[in-house]
C-alpha cells in the first residue's frame, strides 16, 4: 500500500516569525511518519529555520532549485544549497512557474535528474489550463507534460517520484475538482508512467493539488489513485495543516 503524502505549498508567504509560530503550533500534533508523511515546502529563506526545528513527524520541501551544480546563476539556489541545510523534498514545475517564470518541460527534466541525483525527492506537478480542459484536452496536454518531463529517468527514480495532478483552472480559485475527475486524471497520471517504465508506476505516489481544504480532502483521498494532495492557501493556518495530515493517516 502507498503511505500517503501531504504537502503544503506557502507560495511566497509567511515571515519568519510567522514561520516559527507555525512550526511549534504543529510539532507534537502531527501523526507519525510511518503513518503518514507530512511536508512543508517553504520559501527558500525560512527553510533553514524550518529543518532545525521539524521534528520527527515533518519533512521540509524547496518550491523550485536550479539544475546546475552552481554558476553564474544570480537569484538561484542549487540542490547541494538545499540537502545540506536539511531539506528532504523539492516541488518542481508547479505551474505557477511555469506561467510565470519560465519554466519549461525541458527545466522541468534537468531539475528533475539533478534532484535525483543529489537525492531529493522531487513533487512533480503537471495539469491542464481551464481552456484546454474545455476543449476535452486534459489527458493529451498532462501525458505531452510527462512524457518530456520524465525522459531519462530510472525505474528507482520513478518509485521515488511523487507526482501532483493540478489543474490550473483549481488552483486557489476555490473551484476544487470533483473527486471523480482528480481519480480520472490521477489514474491517468500513473497510466501514462506505466506505459513508459512499467510496474513500478504503482509504488509511485499521485497527488492531487487544487483549492483542498480541509471540509473536502476526505473525499479526494478515498479515491484508490490519489495518494496524498498538494495544498496551498489552506496549508497556511497550523490548525489546518495538522487536520490535513491526520486526513491521510489509514486511508
Ligand atoms: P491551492 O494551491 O491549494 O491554494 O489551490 C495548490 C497549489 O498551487 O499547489
Amino acid at each position: 500500500m502507498r503511505r500517503k503524502i501531504i504537502a503544503g505549498n506557502w507560495k511566497m508567504n509567511k515571515t519568519r516569525d510567522e514561520a516559527l509560530q507555525f512550526i511549534y503550533a504543529i510539532s507534537e500534533k502531527l501523526p507519525s511518519l510511518d503513518e503518514v508523511d507530512s511536508v512543508i515546502c517553504a520559501p527558500f529563506p525560512l527553510l533553514r529555520t524550518l529543518s532545525k526545528r521539524q521534528g520527527e513527524n515533518l519533512r521540509i520541501g524547496a518550491q523550485n532549485m536550479h539544475y546546475a551544480d552552481s554558476g553564474a546563476y544570480t537569484g538561484e539556489i542549487s540542490a547541494d544549497m538545499l540537502t545540506t541545510i536539511g531539506v528532504t523534498y523539492v516541488i518542481i514545475g508547479h505551474s505557477e512557474r511555469r506561467a510565470m517564470f519560465n519554466e519549461t518541460d525541458e527545466t522541468v527534466n534537468l531539475k528533475l535528474k539533478k534532484a535525483f541525483e543529489k537525492g531529493l525527492i522531487p513533487i512533480l506537478c503537471v495539469g491542464e489550463t481551464l481552456e484546454e480542459r474545455e476543449k476535452g484536452h486534459e489527458k493529451k496536454v498532462v501525458k505531452a507534460q510527462l512524457e518530456k518531463d520524465l525522459e531519462g529517468l530510472t525505474k528507482q527514480d520513478i518509485e521515488h517520484l511523487v507526482i501532483a495532478y493540478e489543474p490550473i483552472w483549481a488552483i486557489g480559485t476555490g473551484r476544487t475538482a470533483t473527486s471523480e475527475q482528480a481519480e480520472e486524471m490521477c489514474a491517468y497520471v500513473r497510466k501514462v508512467v506505466k506505459d513508459l517504465y512499467g510496474q513500478v508506476a504503482d509504488k509511485m505516489r499521485v497527488q492531487y493539488g487544487g483549492s483542498v481544504k480541509v471540509s473536502n480532502i476526505d473525499e479526494i483521498l478515498s479515491m484508490p489513485n490519489i495518494d496524498g494532495a498538494l495544498v496551498g492557501g489552506a496549508s497556511l493556518k497550523a490548525e489546518d495543516f495538522v487536520k490535513l495530515v491526520e486526513a491521510g493517516v489509514n486511508k
